[in-house]
């Protein structure tokens, strides 16, 4: 785990733009308002034939997952596109880091090509922080999920697809569920509905794969997920992170479907108009039922669209923030 910071001390601007986007925790209100009504103008440009826009024109970005991904690097690669940057994406396998390069000198071989902005996935929470400290001041760093930590870009485009489907927050119930113990996605979302105004926000979950204290972000606690889901707005559900899990903390899949999978009958408990969501990829049959995943409530393919639109927002927005803060230490000088 690399040190953490508060991370508002590096991801605003001496003006309080953002320059980089690394978590959604300590953003205010006006800024996630801001990330989701710039994402609303590129969701509409994504839908005409012509898809391009040139504000990142001559600008270069440089897409590092060291971990898996399809839809977060994919739609990051096509917002930039359509926002005219030219795009690398370097193939973590097969570069450098195989033969044992560090991840800070592959960092400086990076900028020494005058990228402008770095993608970053890591399997480390807080390696978004760490390069986000340790580039050059003119880069800007987009976490796009940091192990436990962080998945802010996933957070906002979940935002955008509730904001889209209901409206005002402030009343809403949403339920998020599954395995809260290793989800990044869980924790920038939680933050996100706080901040945004969100009265109701539940984690349902075995006590196995629930964090200690998660009761101070917030949220209320149910283990009965048929208590929790009760009349709620949104479901959240989450994949379950076997990758993370370094020791058995569930009896066995089908266990853990028959008592937190989301099938027709559990969904029947929900508000009528409710919607289903879920950051992908899906385990079907281990967290939710085809029928669902495909049926008429499920936003999940509405989400990885939306993706590209927010993943647009906020690299405008932090070159923006990174222009800004060039030019007023220039003349400053
Ligand atoms: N939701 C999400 O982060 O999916 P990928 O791992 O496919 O990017």
């Amino acid at each position: 785990m690399f040190v953490q910071q508060d991370p508002n001390l590096i991801q605003l601007n001496s003006a309080g733009q953002l320059k980089h986007f690394l978590t959604t925790e300590g953003l205010s209100r006006e800024m996630l308002t801001e990330i989701l009504d710039t994402a609303d103008s590129f969701v509409d440009m994504n839908a005409q034939q012509v898809k391009k826009v040139p504000l990142l024109r001559g600008k270069t970005l440089v897409n590092l997952f060291f971990e898996a991904s399809t839809r977060t690097a994919s739609t990051f690669e096509l917002a930039a596109k359509r926002l005219s940057a030219d795009v690398l994406n370097l193939n973590i396998k097969t570069s450098s880091t195989s033969k044992g390069e560090t991840l800070k000198d592959t960092l400086m071989t990076m900028e020494a090509m005058h990228s402008d902005m770095f993608v970053v996935r890591h399997s480390e929470s807080g390696a978004a922080h760490y390069i986000a400290s340790n580039v050059t001041p003119h880069v800007a760093v987009i976490n796009a999920g940091d192990g436990r930590h962080a998945h802010p870009t996933q957070a906002m485009l979940d935002m955008l697809t509730i904001r889209q489907h209901k409206g005002a927050f402030e009343p809403l119930s949403v339920a998020i569920v599954g395995d809260i113990l290793h989800s990044r996605v869980a924790r920038s979302q939680i933050h996100a509905l706080r901040t945004l105004g969100v009265s109701d926000i539940r984690v349902i979950a075995p006590t196995t794969l629930l964090p200690r204290h998660i009761e101070a972000l917030g949220v209320t606690v149910f283990t009965d997920m048929k208590q929790g889901l009760k009349d709620v707005d949104v479901v959240m559900m989450l994949r379950l992170q076997k990758e993370r899990m370094q020791s058995a903390l569930l009896p066995s899949e089908s266990e853990f479907y028959n008592l937190y999978g989301l099938t027709e009958e559990k969904l029947k408990l929900t508000h009528p108009d409710s919607i289903v969501m879920h950051p992908g990829p899906i385990n079907r049959g281990v967290e939710i039922e085809t029928s669902v995943a495909d049926g008429p409530k499920s936003m999940i393919l509405k989400q990885v669209t939306n993706g590209i639109a927010v993943r647009m927002a906020v690299m405008s927005m932090a070159m923006g923030g990174q222009m800004t803060e060039h030019q007023a230490r220039r003349e400053s000088e």
